[in-house]
């Protein structure tokens, strides 16, 4: 059976938020195309997400090299496998995240941390680095109010997180990002419905 994650991370009420609008219209899509799928729901804001620091560095080492670990350590090791096991078993990843402060909410940047894991999301060999994801598909669904030409330097969010996925293998990456609805104020009604629209396309096909 085909597992698709759908990763949210804005906890903003879908009244007030484009990109759990695109979340939400993207995953009822996906539930009436792919009824036969096993579909599982990841909010960030609700899990606990420590930040990668001391505790998560020595716990993940020690773990590899079976040492015993303190509390603390078994606490956030534990954690990050649950989200790392979950991400890789699964075959198909959705993220949805808002455009904040020219990136991404730092949950993210902390759930994208966990996902680091060597001989399991990427490994080194002579060669340099070579991810070990190949087969996964994912969707990446964000919004951000101003307009950011491709190759903007400072569009930190999409360019981000493609990169963490292209560093563990992936390839096969969609993108559906509204974008300008704040910045032209009197056409953000026509370019969130399209932005919707496209959500809902693409999760056909997904
Ligand atoms: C805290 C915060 C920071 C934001 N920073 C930016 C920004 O740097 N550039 C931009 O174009 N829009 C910015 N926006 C607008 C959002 O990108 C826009 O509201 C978009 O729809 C994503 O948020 P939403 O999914 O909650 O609607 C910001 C909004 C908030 C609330």
């Amino acid at each position: 059976m085909t597992t698709t994650l759908f990763v949210k991370a804005n906890n903003r009420p879908v009244e007030q938020s484009v990109s759990v609008k695109l979340y939400e219209a993207f995953l009822n899509s996906y539930r009436v195309h792919h009824p036969n799928d096993q579909v599982i729901e990841l909010d960030l804001y609700t899990e606990p997400m420590p930040y990668l620091g001391n505790a998560m560095i020595s716990g993940n080492y020690k773990a590899s090299q079976g040492l015993p670990l303190t509390e603390q350590e078994k606490f956030e090791h534990a954690i990050v496998n649950r989200h790392l096991k979950q991400f890789v078993d699964a075959d198909k990843v959705v993220i949805a995240f808002p455009f904040w402060n020219l990136t991404v909410p730092s949950i993210l940047h902390t759930y994208l941390d966990y996902l680091h894991r060597p001989g399991v999301t990427f490994r080194y060999s002579a060669e340099g680095a070579k991810g070990l994801l190949p087969t996964k598909k994912v969707a990446l669904l964000n919004a951000r109010g101003g307009i950011y030409e491709k190759g903007n330097s400072a569009e930190m969010a999409i360019r981000f997180v493609r990169n963490h996925l292209q560093f563990f293998g992936i390839t096969d990456i969609t993108e559906v990002v509204v974008e300008g609805h704040h910045q032209y104020r009197e056409q953000s009604e026509r370019i969130i419905a399209e932005g919707l629209q496209k959500a809902k396309q693409t999760a056909m096909s997904f």
